[in-house]
């Protein structure tokens, strides 16, 4: 579907590269919007190079890094002079285990809240300035709930929330608001991922991904893996002026879970 819901605003996806990114990036291009889509790799993902790229820029950024994410960021700003919003994305999901050691604390705690907060406070000092912008961070249902064998994944991701609810407060006098789409299992490589380390014991550690897959959709009530395009949908009515009075909030986009 396209529409010029978003046209003409300036947003920036981190993680843009695959899955759930990408499928943000894809729907904000076809609202209309410039799109400038960041993550690892140095050239953009085949998917990427697909979609149409006249309104759309690539560039290589390491949420990690601080002084890559300003760079960004000013850059944007000195190109369009504003940026409307921010789809803080970028987040991974490694192998844990009951007892995880402190390099991946450190591993999963840079991307997934060094990472939020660097992108994120750099662009709440843009629209603090400009007096108006968009900020949607992507939690997980573990934003909320426990979850076995992926205690710095879980615990990263109630950090996000708490940077949502704080942000929202923080920033409603400037205009800015902030929400945080939890996502449920969706079909995407991070979700294979940790299938085997969470789920694998559970059934004797002889299930392949895929059918361990099709035993988390019988969980889900609506009976289904979330597709990256369903998740989309809700950052982008976030962005969106649909949205003009909800700013704070968490929305689980998963199935029932
Ligand atoms: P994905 O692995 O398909 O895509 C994540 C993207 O982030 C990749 O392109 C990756 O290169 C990029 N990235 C990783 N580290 C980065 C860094 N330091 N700097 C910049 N980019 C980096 O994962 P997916 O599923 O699209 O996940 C997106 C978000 O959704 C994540 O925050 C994840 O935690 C969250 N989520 C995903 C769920 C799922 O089932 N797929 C469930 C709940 C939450």
């Amino acid at each position: 579907m396209e529409s010029q819901l978003f046209e003409s605003k300036i947003y920036l996806v981190t993680g843009g590269a695959a899955g759930i990114g990408l499928a943000t990036t894809a729907q904000l291009l076809s609202h209309g919007a410039y799109v400038y889509a960041v993550d690892l790799s140095k050239d953009p993902s085949k998917e990427l190079s697909a979609l149409p790229q006249e309104r759309l820029t690539y560039e290589q950024c390491d949420v990690r890094d601080r002084k890559r994410c300003h760079e960004v960021v000013t850059s944007i700003v000195e190109k369009h002079g504003r940026l409307d919003g921010l789809v803080n994305n970028a987040g991974i999901c490694p192998l844990e285990g009951e007892m995880p050691g402190d390099d991946v604390f450190e591993e999963v705690y840079g991307v997934n809240v060094r990472g939020v907060w660097n992108m994120g406070t750099e662009a709440l000092t843009v629209m603090r300035e400009q007096k108006g912008g968009n900020v949607v961070n992507i939690g997980s249902i573990s934003s909320s709930h426990g979850v076995a064998r992926i205690p710095l994944y879980t615990s990263s991701k109630h950090a996000v929330l708490g940077l949502t609810r704080t942000w929202a407060l923080d920033f409603a006098k400037y205009g800015v608001r902030v929400n945080c789409v939890a996502p449920g299992p969706t079909d995407t490589q991070m979700s294979r991922t940790p299938l085997q380390t969470v789920m694998g014991p559970k059934y004797g550690g002889n299930k392949t991904d895929d059918e361990l897959l099709e035993l988390v959709a019988a969980t889900i009530p609506l009976g289904k893996i979330g597709r990256p395009e369903d998740i989309a949908n809700m950052i982008n009515f976030f962005m969106s002026d649909l949205a003009c009075f909800i700013t704070g909030q968490i929305v689980h986009v998963s199935g029932g879970q």
